[in-house]
């Protein structure tokens, strides 16, 4: 408990339970649950379940709610255009929702080029919007993406998946022509060097095992990538990283498609996480908190890139105004509240507060993070470094049921995703829990 949330009952409490059993009963089992905790209502950063019980919000519905539960903006918004019309298919007319949201991420995503956006309903649909328009621009059939990355479930956008493989499993076989190449995760090196003495060695064996080898350059269309790993652990690659790999891209006349879906709209500090290594991406794709929990998918790219013709690529829901309305009031919250700052400011407190919290606890092996996207690796210990699953889970659900959401990501990291308007008094009270249940666990150990 915290002076922030209160728990009345153990959750899951009585009214939770019950639902529980109908969903067992009726919901479909593919979802993945990280625990019982059954959604009453939220306001900011703050949940409340259905039986009281009131927690910190560290997840924002993973990574969509950035300017919190409810913003009263986003709702009047949404409101608003509820009383004027909730759909018209942009596919086939015209609102002005789309045409303002397209002029309004021409101007936020990286890059001095002229812009337009393709829109989907999800981050799923961005990226196989990304995948098709690179695809038709380059006429090249190839992808490469990373190990450890997550793109989504649909068959396009589940092929350049490769984070766990329940999310493959039984589903092949998938769209042809990706092959997955090692991400810059340093801490986990897949070739078991060390940075800057590798002298980044993961780009380079892109070139010289991959692009020399398997996957002629002239036939790949596109690298995709996200800025910062999101389902496969927080991870973040080393400074200059991204730099290289659109040097190897640019040189083979190679597209670069980033994925923004969970580190976009300012979750790190920037509007668009790839900002922190300077580069300009060719895709840009971006869903989850966009919108503040309306399902929404946005493909940016120049001009000259997004040049397919009418009929190649549409959605009967795709750019829905109510979530357009959404995303025009959520820009305009995160400048007028600069929550970019915030997310600067309590994030870069909260990575350092953990790291050295970490390098006193035999069980944390790493922390990374960009702004408010923060990642707590969980090891057996220190030295060997193997993953400890069962000890992120314990920390999470501790967590939990002492009043602070938070879930894992990869194989045994906790992630730290509140939304942007979070305080310092009480991001010091959810790391109080969070600390402390990790104490306990290495403890126990
Ligand atoms: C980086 C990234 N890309 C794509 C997706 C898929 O988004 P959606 O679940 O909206 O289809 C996710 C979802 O977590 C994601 O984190």
């Amino acid at each position: 408990m915290t002076s922030f949330s209160r728990i009345v009952v153990s959750p899951p409490g009585p009214k939770a339970r019950d639902l529980l059993k109908k969903d067992e009963q009726f919901v479909s089992p593919s979802y993945s649950r990280f625990y019982p905790l059954v959604l009453d209502s939220a306001k900011d950063c703050l949940l409340k379940d259905v039986d009281g019980n009131e927690y910190i919000d560290l997840n924002s519905g993973i990574a969509c709610l950035n300017v919190g539960h409810n913003h009263p903006r986003v709702v009047a918004a949404i409101k608003n255009q509820c009383e004027k019309f909730l759909h018209y298919s942009n596919t086939d007319f015209y609102y002005e929702h789309v045409i303002n949201l397209a002029e309004k991420l021409a101007e936020l995503t990286p890059g001095g080029s002229k812009k337009k956006t393709y829109f989907g309903n999800s981050g799923t649909e961005a990226v196989e919007a990304g995948v098709k328009l690179a695809k038709w621009h380059t006429r090249k059939q190839l992808l490469i993406a990373f190990i450890n990355g997550f793109h989504g479930r649909t068959m396009g956008s589940l092929s350049l998946t490769a984070s766990k493989p329940g999310q493959r499993r039984h589903f092949f076989p998938l769209m042809s022509g990706v092959t997955h190449v090692p991400y810059g995760y340093c801490y986990r090196c897949p070739f078991k060097l060390t940075y800057p003495d590798c002298d980044y060695w993961c780009v380079a064996f892109i070139e010289e095992l991959v692009l020399q080898k398997s996957a002629p350059p002239e036939d790949v269309a596109a690298f995709v990538f996200e800025p910062i790993q999101g389902e496969g652990g927080y991870v973040v690659p080393p400074p200059g990283y991204f730099m290289k790999l659109k040097k190897l891209a640019d040189k083979h006349g190679i597209l670069t498609i980033v994925d923004e879906v969970q580190s976009g709209v300012g979750r790190t500090g920037r509007w668009f996480a790839i900002e922190h290594w300077g580069i300009e991406p060719d895709i840009i794709c971006s869903a989850k908190a966009l919108a503040s929990g309306l399902p929404i998918g946005a493909t940016t790219a120049s001009n000259n890139i997004m040049d397919w013709p009418a009929g190649s690529h549409a959605s009967t829901f795709g750019g829905n105004p109510l979530s357009c309305a959404a995303a025009l009031a959520v820009i305009d919250v995160i400048k007028e509240e600069r929550l970019l700052d915030n997310s600067n400011k309590q994030g870069g407190y909260a990575l350092k507060r953990l790291s050295e919290f970490g390098e006193a606890n035999q069980i944390v092996g790493d922390v990374r993070g960009k702004g408010l996207m923060i990642g707590i690796e969980l090891v057996e210990n220190k030295e060997g470094k193997l993953p400890a699953p069962e000890k992120a889970r314990e920390v999470m659900l501790r967590s939990w049921k002492r009043g602070v959401a938070i879930v894992t990501c990869g194989l045994s990291t906790l992630r730290l995703s509140p939304p942007l308007t979070i305080q310092r008094e009480m991001l010091d009270a959810a790391l109080d829990i969070v600390e402390d249940s990790i104490s306990e666990v290495e403890t126990e150990a």
